[in-house]
């Protein structure tokens, strides 16, 4: 009786295991071929983030330059693309998963990162600033002391501000959210003092909201890519269309169309 129970059960949990595979595999990332429909490549990606990535108050839709960028992309490799919203911290554990195929995200190709995801060729090189209110007495890096920083969870920034903790600023107090508006709302509402965010967003947003700001002066971060889960031929098909598009200029078109000088 027992040994009955425990076939039925081992039966119970392969076809279970097998159902799991079958419906893994459907958009695989592999390389059958032969169908007529379109694969379907999933990105990730955290929408708060213009010129790069938001959602279109208006329409209700996802907007910015690399949203254009993975359209473009996955167009021109006769992908159709599926975006995925989600906070960036919880981006690589996504992709990691398979959840995703790739995340365009505004996101640095760091090295740390390097030891999780691929990343394709460098789209863009963005330096880091600190925003402040207009009327603000943090005018240089060394008046950041015993003040208030807001960082991006998961970000390059997050990372910098514990070092500039540990390193130089001992005083200096973080608070770590979810979503970049809302560093920017904790901004204006006095409860934290200065954003620590990439350059490219924080002129974004000071330009549009009448905020302050100066250039971060510790070291450089790279430059943005597109990830991948580790040894995906994807790269090498993303990488010749990125390489094209910087030689025939779209990039620069797409760059000039999103991102002021
Ligand atoms: N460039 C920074 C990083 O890689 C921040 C990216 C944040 N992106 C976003 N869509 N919110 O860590």
């Amino acid at each position: 009786m027992k040994k009955f129970l425990l076939v039925t059960l081992f039966t119970i949990l392969s076809i279970a295991f097998l159902a799991a595979c079958g419906t893994s595999d459907d958009n695989a990332t592999g390389s059958e071929e032969g169908k007529d429909e379109k694969k379907v490549l999933t990105m990730g990606t955290s929408a708060d983030f213009p010129p790069f990535e938001t959602i279109d108050a208006a329409t209700g839709e996802y907007v910015g330059f690399d949203i254009d960028l993975a359209n473009a992309i996955a167009d021109k490799l006769g992908y159709e693309l599926k975006i995925e919203n989600m906070d960036f911290g919880g981006l690589i554990s996504a992709l990691q998963s398979e959840r995703l195929d790739f995340i365009i995200s505004g996101m640095s190709a760091t090295e740390e990162r390097k030891k999780n995801v691929d990343f394709s060729n460098e789209y863009h090189k963005s330096g880091e600033m600190f925003v402040t209110l207009k009327d603000s007495d943090i005018k240089a890096f060394e008046d950041l002391d015993g003040k208030t920083i807001g960082v991006q969870l998961g970000t390059i920034q997050e990372e910098g501000a514990k070092k500039i903790k540990e390193e130089t600023l001992k005083n200096i107090e973080f608070s770590a959210l979810n979503k970049a508006p809302e560093l920017i709302q904790e901004l204006k509402a006095g409860r934290i003092d200065a954003v620590y965010l990439d350059k490219t967003v924080a002129v974004g947003f000071i330009e549009e909201l009448d905020l302050a700001g100066f250039d971060d002066p510790t070291e450089a971060s790279p430059g943005m890519a597109i990830a991948f889960a580790k040894g995906d031929a994807l790269v090498d098909e993303f990488n010749k269309v990125l390489e094209e598009m910087k030689e025939n200029g779209e990039l620069e078109k797409l760059q000039k169309q999103w991102i002021e000088e």
